[in-house]
């Protein structure tokens, strides 16, 4: 689906938090068969966070959601809406969403948790925008996280080198200006089988293998393809050329995937934000992470055009083109 957000709604806070355990290149050469020479050419990847043993989804969670409700002046009594976009909940029930608002004192808002792999954040975000522009939600808090690091098979190289542990959370608000300006989401399960995770539901409940599978090429090939064809259709809707976007924040997947669209869509690289060197991809994490780091290096100003894209397991895509509106 693509549609024009004709309602004006914004993001009114942000915040985003990972893990102090860094997990560099040099450590994965003693774990698995790899190099830091192979990691740096096929992936850009210099090193990743990961979560301690006691650090839960909803942990990552929690100092990016307080961080986005006091920029947004609000506490979690003001929210009436919680979103959690992960494939790593604490638990599968009850939801992280729910764990979440309980820790923020949001006793008003309906809260579920939302999968859609490291798209997760970008489907929330549009959900979210539904519901505050349908009148069903008035302030609400979008999550985005994962802790993949735990659904990794520690000694497959050709995963573990990708991953790592983060989350983040924006306040959406009703606003006298718009913010948001085209939003898009899609699915295309018959790539479901490039990157899945068996024994983790009713399907194959006993498997022993609960790890991350995938099929890394095939996984390339649509997001380099998706990347663009997504974010042009966003652009084209809302009447831009990708010459007005002041900053482009991708899936963080992989730095080559990411060279790819940016070469593609023709945007300069001093727009293109880039932290996957930093923190390997976080999935549901990945966007609002980014966000998070752009807002504190001052490269988000209020009147910049922002343009966001996901995508991942499904697979799914998901973009947003939106007018920034937040100072800070
Ligand atoms: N270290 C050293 N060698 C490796 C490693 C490693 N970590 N991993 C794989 N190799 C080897 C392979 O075994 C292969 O060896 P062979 O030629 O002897 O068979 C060789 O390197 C090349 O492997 P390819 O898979 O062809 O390498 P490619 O250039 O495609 O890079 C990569 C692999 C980095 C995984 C790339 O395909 C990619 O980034 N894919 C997208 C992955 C992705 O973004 N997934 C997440 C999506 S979002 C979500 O929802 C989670």
């Amino acid at each position: 689906m693509i549609s024009d957000a004709t309602v004006p709604v914004t993001i009114t806070g942000l915040g985003a938090y990972a893990p102090d355990r860094i997990l560099d290149n040099a450590e994965l050469e003693r774990l698995v068969d790899t190099s830091n020479d192979w990691i740096i050419e096929r992936t850009g990847i210099r090193e990743r966070r990961i979560a301690a043993d006691t650090q839960a989804l909803t942990d990552l969670a929690l100092p990016g959601c307080e961080a986005a409700l006091a920029q947004a002046g609000l506490t979690g009594k003001d929210i009436d809406l919680l979103i959690v976009a992960t494939v790593t909940p604490d638990m599968s029930f009850p939801s992280s969403a729910v764990m979440l608002a309980d820790k923020l004192g949001a006793v008003d808002a309906a809260a579920y948790d939302l999968s859609a792999g490291c798209t997760g954040f970008m489907y929330a975000l549009v959900q979210a925008y539904g519901m505050l522009a349908s009148g069903l939600a008035t302030r609400a808090l979008v999550v985005g996280g994962d802790v993949l690091s735990r659904i990794l098979d520690w000694n497959d190289r050709s995963t573990v080198v990708l991953f790592g542990d983060g989350a983040g959370a924006v306040v959406l608000e009703r606003s006298e200006q718009p913010g948001f300006l085209a939003l898009d989401l899609g699915a295309d399960g018959s790539g479901g089988e490039s990157l899945w995770l068996p024994g983790s539901g009713s399907r194959l409940f006993d498997e022993a293998d609960k790890h991350v599978k995938m099929n890394g090429r095939e996984v390339f090939k649509f997001a380099t393809r998706i990347l663009v064809q997504s974010a042009g259709d966003v652009l084209a809707r809302a009447g831009f050329t990708i010459d007005d976007v002041d900053v482009y924040i991708p899936h963080q997947a992989n730095v080559r995937i990411i060279d790819h669209a940016t070469n593609k869509l023709g945007i300069a690289s001093d727009r293109v934000v880039i932290n996957v060197d930093r923190y390997g991809n976080t999935s549901s994490g990945s966007i609002p992470l980014a966000l998070a780091e752009a807002q504190a290096d001052g490269r988000l100003r209020p009147g910049n055009l922002v343009l966001m894209t996901g995508m991942g397991a499904g697979l799914t895509w998901g973009s947003a083109l939106m007018r920034w509106t937040l100072s800070g």
